[in-house]
Order: C-alpha cells, then sequence, then structure tokens
C-alpha cells in the first residue's frame, strides 16, 4: 500500500504572518488526518524559517520549492542544498513546468539538481508534465518519456525510495481546467511502467506518483482514488485552508477506507 500525499505549494505568495497562519490551519488539519497520509507545505525560500518554526512538533513536513544544485559559489540569488539542509529542509520539488517555461530549467538542469539533491540525502518531488499541444498531437507519452529518461539520468535504483513523482499537465496548472481522473490515471500508469522497465517492478510499486493541475476540493476524491495515484501536488487550492483542508480530509477519507 502506497502511502498518499498531499502536498501544497505556495509558489511566489503568502508573507510572513499569513504563512504562519496558513501553516498553523495546516497543522491542525494534518493533526485531523491522524498519521494516514502525509502533508506537505512549500513556502517561499525566505519565509522557510517561520514555517519550520511553526511547523515543528506537527505532522507538516516543510519542502523547498527549488534549489541549485552547486555546494556554493558565484551563483547570484540562487539557494544550495546544503543551505535548505542547513535549515532542516529535507525535501524539495524540482523540475516545476513553471521553472521549465518561465524560467528556462532543461531536463539536463533539472537531472543535475536532482542527482545533488538524492546525493544529499534530501527527498524530491520531480515534476514533470505536457504541454497543451503536446497532449493534442498524442505526444503525451513521447514528452513524459523524454522527461523521466533525461531528468533521472544516471539515479540509481537504491536513490528511488526518496523519489517522489508529480505529474502535471502544464494545461491544467492555474487554469482551472482538470485532467480527467482517466487522463490522470493513464499518464500515472504510463509512469509507473517506465519505472518498472528502467529501474524493477518493485520500484515501480513502491513509487509515489502525485498528480498536481488545478486540483480543488471538488474534484481531489476522485482523482485521488484512480489506483495509480498516490496524492497531489497542489498549488491555487493550498493557499487557503478551506480549500486545502478538505482535500487533505480526502485524501486520509481514502487511506482510512483502504
Ligand atoms: P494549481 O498548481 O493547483 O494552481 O493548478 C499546481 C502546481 O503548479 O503544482
Amino acid at each position: 500500500m502506497r502511502r498518499l500525499i498531499v502536498a501544497g505549494n505556495w509558489k511566489m505568495n503568502k508573507q510572513r504572518d499569513s504563512a504562519v497562519q496558513l501553516t498553523k490551519a495546516v497543522a491542525d488539519g494534518a493533526a485531523q488526518a491522524a498519521g494516514s497520509i502525509d502533508v506537505v507545505v512549500a513556502p517561499p525560500f525566505v519565509y522557510l524559517p517561520a514555517v519550520l518554526e511553526t511547523a515543528a512538533g506537527t505532522p507538516v513536513t516543510v519542502a523547498a520549492q527549488n534549489a541549485w544544485h552547486a555546494e556554493k559559489g558565484a551563483y547570484t540569488g540562487e539557494v544550495s542544498l546544503s543551505m535548505l539542509q542547513d535549515l532542516g529542509v529535507e525535501t524539495v520539488i524540482l523540475g516545476h513546468s513553471e521553472r521549465r517555461d518561465l524560467f528556462g530549467e532543461t531536463d539536463e538542469l533539472i537531472n543535475a539538481k536532482t542527482t545533488a539533491a538524492l546525493n544529499a540525502g534530501m527527498t524530491v518531488i520531480f515534476c514533470l508534465g505536457e504541454q497543451k499541444q503536446q497532449r493534442l498531437a498524442d505526444e503525451t507519452d513521447a514528452v513524459l518519456d523524454r522527461q523521466l529518461t533525461d531528468g533521472l539520468k544516471g539515479i540509481p535504483a537504491e536513490q528511488l525510495s526518496r523519489l517522489v513523482i508529480a505529474y502535471e499537465p502544464v494545461w491544467a496548472i492555474g487554469t482551472g481546467l482538470t485532467a480527467t481522473p482517466e487522463q490522470a490515471e493513464g499518464a500515472h500508469q504510463f509512469i509507473r511502467n517506465w519505472v518498472s522497465r528502467n529501474y524493477s517492478q518493485e520500484a515501480a510499486d513502491r513509487i509515489q506518483i502525485l498528480y498536481g493541475g488545478s486540483v480543488k476540493p471538488s474534484n481531489a476524491a476522485e482523482l485521488l482514488a484512480q489506483p495509480n495515484v498516490d496524492g497531489a501536488l497542489v498549488g491555487g487550492a493550498s493557499l487557503e485552508p478551506d480549500q486545502f483542508l478538505p482535500i487533505i480530509e480526502a485524501a486520509a477519507n481514502l487511506a482510512k477506507s483502504a
């Protein structure tokens, strides 16, 4: 049985006070889930200390939204993995489509970051997903295959236990459009088969694959109920407790009834 994960990607939102308030509310929601699922929040870098302090002693895991793979040096504006670990952050989101599309991150760069983060002992939430025109042109599988092959190049099997994959169709991110449960399940099956072919059936059975793209209270239960969907990476709906807590609850209900 794979554990469900509900992760909130706050992107470039919140200020210190509202970040602390939201963390408190998420911690209450996570406590209600009583350990049946994992709950993650990913605030902007500058609020990591405040959020870590608020989340200490609660079931909430705090993640970073990005990192740079070099140990240190002349990388103006970047944050290293060891800086994150120094704060107590052990989970990092890498390869988000906004990093790919707005900031030009390539599969090669994402591979370097993923390799460095896993080597540092961190947990990586590795994001991938197709653009709208790629889906329309029936290229989804080819795009996912390339993102997996190039993005996970050289990652040894023994590090896969700290890798979580997040399938996020770009056309569904922040658009209000959601993949249908069938579309999500199909892509997740493809990803799991890829892991089975390139690693092992055991690794494929174990790896957690999250869905992201306009997840909200009204669609969470149905998406999470798909056999190959092991959680959600939530953007917009992670910013308000009245949106995010029902998603945590939907996951906890599924976990408890499983
Ligand atoms: P969204 O974002 O839920 O606002 O679509 C998801 C994500 O980008 O992780």
